[in-house]
């Protein structure tokens, strides 16, 4: 009889380069406070179960709930298991799903990680992200793996398809403030409709990808030096180029004038767009009372500081 093993990981923010970082450019993305746990444990019946928000659902059922954990249990059965070693999974999110903080990757990465451990398969974090990718094809399509090395390595991370991540130093810790809109969305959408966009504008979306690149390693010299007037600054323009590829939207664009009204230095989409949500820096000691101000209208708001732990085993 094989023991109970849980372990969890972090949704994520992207600080810069989200939709470029499809396409070559740099990217920023940083670890949250909020986390995803799976637990796994011997099931009773010698079947293999996903449970997650009231919902019981066996692995080998077609029906199309949990589709990154799905496709990572199955793989996992097909490499490691056998009939006897059937189990029952819990999952349980502090994450909206489809509010671009990336918890299909926190999904991916704490499943993966629980469940190869159940197998009693050793996994180096090269292997869990390779594995963790598989699940969060299955979701978004096309993703970069940005969202996913992020949730595995925690701290702040500078990425790009060709060069990988990167852990950043800070100068110390940081505070910023994450807004989500209520409105959930499809992330392969999104990427989709912003290929169609390079497609008829190449040469400046080229342009705007070389420059994506540039605001990361800006934003890595300012995260180094606690810079937070510079952070502010790229979030801002960020957020317009952003808006030219068409990811923002008129509710969103409404947040991000009410968001620098208050007392902000920059904000920005984080993630894909299309609703989803924001981040924002606060200017010096106004953290609460601008927590206090998006919670007025939303009600997933929250400050985290960074850096926050990756992947973790739980009790
Ligand atoms: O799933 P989201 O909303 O966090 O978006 C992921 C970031 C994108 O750059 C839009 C896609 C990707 O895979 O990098």
């Amino acid at each position: 009889m094989k023991k109970f093993v849980a372990a969890s990981a972090p949704g994520k923010v992207i600080l810069t380069g989200e939709h470029f970082v499809v396409h070559g450019s740099y990217a920023v993305a940083a670890a949250i406070n909020k986390r995803v746990k799976v637990s796994v444990s011997p099931s009773e019946d010698g079947e293999s179960w996903i449970n997650s928000r009231g919902i019981r659902s066996r692995v080998d059922s077609i029906d199309e709930e949990f589709p990154a954990a799905r496709t990572i249990a199955r793989r996992i059965i097909q490499e490691f298991g056998e009939k006897t070693d059937a189990f029952e999974m819990l999952i349980e999110s502090e994450i909206p799903a489809g509010s671009g903080l990336g918890s299909s990757s926190a999904v991916s990465v704490a499943c993966t990680a629980a469940l190869s451990k159940y197998f009693g398969a050793k996994l180096d974090d090269k292997e869990i992200f390779e594995l963790s990718m598989e699940g969060e094809r299955k979701v978004h399509g096309n993703p970069s793996g940005i969202d996913v090395q992020a949730s595995l390595m925690g701290g702040i991370i500078l990425f790009s398809r060709k060069t990988g991540a990167k852990s950043i130093s800070l100068g110390k810790s940081i505070e910023i403030i994450v807004i989500f809109s209520g409105k959930k969305r499809s992330t392969s959408r999104l990427v989709a409709a912003v290929a169609r966009r390079k497609e008829r504008y190449p040469h400046f979306f080229q342009q705007l990808t070389d420059s994506a690149s540039f605001q990361s390693l800006e934003l890595v010299d300012a995260l180094k030096v606690a810079d937070f007037s510079r952070l502010g600054a790229l979030f801002n323009i960020a957020q317009a180029e952003l808006d030219w590829i068409g990811v923002s939207t008129d509710y969103i664009d409404e947040l991000i004038e009410r968001v620098s009204g208050l007392e902000t230095l920059g904000a920005k989409i984080t993630g894909a767009g299309g609703g989803g949500s924001i981040i924002a820096i606060p200017k010096p000691e106004a953290s609460r009372s601008l927590l206090e101000s998006a919670l007025e209208h939303h009600e997933y708001s929250f400050i985290t500081s960074f850096p926050q732990e990756g992947l973790r085993w739980e009790k």
